[in-house]
């Protein structure tokens, strides 16, 4: 009796497999997201493995013969880049880069591979989105001139890998892996099975070649990546691009690293001539700062071990429909919900009837409890229409009680206060030692909200 072939309906949100269609989701309640999808049998020899090709059999080693390896990085010749990526790319490593379209992810990887082309040797850049016309109409922009990187606009996995081994590129660039498709599966690239046959792939490549190898990732429009969890196990490093279209600022995070600390931080500006990194982004975040406004304050948070002043703006006013509104940009609005919560109870407002807007300049996104005293003091001084000191800069977490929490790196901070010429700094008791003192910088230590309030606004 003949085996009829395999199909599977593999849902696009999680990967969760069933055997009949079905309109939603089992797993994760996703509503048609289940797509058909059948592999294409390859008789394997016996004792083969599909994944095996061009290693050489492992055996277990002991781990006391095991030799320290010192990852050399390889600049990109971008400094913000090399910092999220903790120093530059280790070799042979897989990173994906994700975002939403237009945000500049394209350009980023051309101004690295071509700096990289000049410095360690031919790159090969492969687009599935765009033609090679295209991409030299970029890169014309960006002054990539005679490096010798090479372009392939390909889709097809297994043509995309031939390239490679003709080529023996020192750098890989695959943009985006979304866009690639094995002829192992007969589904539409795109989808889970695809996306991660592709990535499976090229990681293998980027393992035994050792040639370092950065994906584009599309995330959907609940902001993660399409094909998420089957991605971001794969590949070593997961980067994020963030920011907003209308502004010209863009930042790059780096939410996992098997070779660096997460939660660094890149900052860019979008330019005509490509993204330029910028060395001193407290300074952006500042320079549109309004000036004797109420409801402006300044708070340090640190990203990584960077430290960054932005300013939060909160406007409070009398709601003029049956439910007040209350609306958070750049911070979870559950905190928000929390806090005001606190600033009822603890400091005696009333904001039952009042719509609360709150927003961080510059369209960063803070999710650090230490930004709490600098939301609460926009709050209050909305709610008090007066003004804070444009010379004060703050930070602490608030507790439920309302009293105001140590938090880390708080040296980094202060210093990062000082120096962008600020005069006073309201700081959590807790934190304040010694060594933290400068005269250049008052620092008032603060132990509840009340206190806070008292010395902003009095
Ligand atoms: P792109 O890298 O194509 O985005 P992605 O690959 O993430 O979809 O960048 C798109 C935007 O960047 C586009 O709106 C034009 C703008 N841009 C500049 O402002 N300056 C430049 O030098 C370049 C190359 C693009
Ligand atoms: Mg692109």
């Amino acid at each position: 009796m003949s085996k009829r072939a395999a199909t599977v309906f593999v849902c696009q949100e999680c990967g969760a497999q069933s055997a009949k269609w079905l309109g939603r989701c089992p797993d994760c309640g996703a509503w048609n997201s289940l797509v058909e999808e059948r592999p294409v049998e390859t008789p394997l020899a016996a004792g083969t493995h599909r994944y095996a090709s061009g290693s050489q059999a492992s055996t277990a080693q002991l781990y006391a013969d095991i030799a320290l390896e010192h990852h050399a990085r390889l600049t990109t010749g971008i400094d913000e880049f090399d910092r999220v990526l903790g120093g530059g790319i280790v070799p042979g490593s897989l990173i994906l880069l994700g975002g939403e379209p237009g945000i500049g992810k394209s350009t980023l990887l051309l101004q690295a591979a071509a700096n990289m082309a000049r410095t360690i040797g031919p790159v090969l850049y492969c687009s599935g989105e765009e033609s090679e016309h295209q991409i030299k109409g970029r890169g014309e922009r960006l002054a990539v001139g005679d490096a010798p990187l090479y372009l392939l606009a390909e889709t097809c996995l297994e043509r995309i890998l031939e390239e490679i081994a003709r080529i023996r590129p020192s750098l890989v660039v695959v943009d985006s892996i979304q866009t690639v498709f094995s002829l192992k599966f007969q589904s539409a690239p795109g989808s889970i099975g695809q996306v991660r046959e592709a990535a499976t792939q090229l990681l293998f490549m980027a393992k035994n070649q050792n040639i370092p190898t950065l994906l584009v990732g599309h995330v959907t429009k609940d902001g993660s990546l399409a094909g998420p969890k089957a991605l971001e196990h794969v590949v070593d490093t997961v980067l994020y691009f963030e920011g907003e279209r209308h502004h010209a600022h863009r930042v790059v995070r780096a939410v996992k690293n098997r070779f660096g600390a997460v939660s660094e931080l890149g900052v860019f500006e979008m330019t005509g001539g490509g993204l330029r990194p910028v060395a001193n982004p407290s300074k952006m975040f500042l320079a549109e700062r309004p000036v004797n406004a109420p409801g402006s304050a300044v708070l340090c948070t640190v990203e990584g071990s960077r430290p960054i002043l932005v300013e939060v703006q909160a406007l409070v006013s009398t709601s003029n429909y049956g439910s007040a509104r209350r609306t958070a940009n750049g911070i979870d609005p559950q905190r928000l919900s929390l806090l005001l919560a606190v600033l009822e109870k603890r400091a005696g407002l009333n904001l039952v009837g009042d719509d609360v807007f709150v927003n961080i300049a510059g369209g960063m996104t803070i999710d650090e409890p230490a930004a709490d005293l600098g939301i609460i003091a926009a709050i209050v001084s909305s709610v008090r229409n007066r003004v804070i000191p444009a010379t004060t800069a703050m930070f602490g977490e608030v507790g439920l009680a309302g009293e105001i929490r140590a938090i880390a790196k708080s040296s980094l901070r202060v210093r990062e206060a000082v120096q962008m010429g600020f005069t006073r700094c309201l700081v959590p008791e807790a934190n304040v030692d010694p060594a933290l003192r400068s005269e250049r910088c008052e620092l008032v230590q603060v132990r509840t909200i009340g206190e806070a309030i008292d010395a902003l606004l009095s």
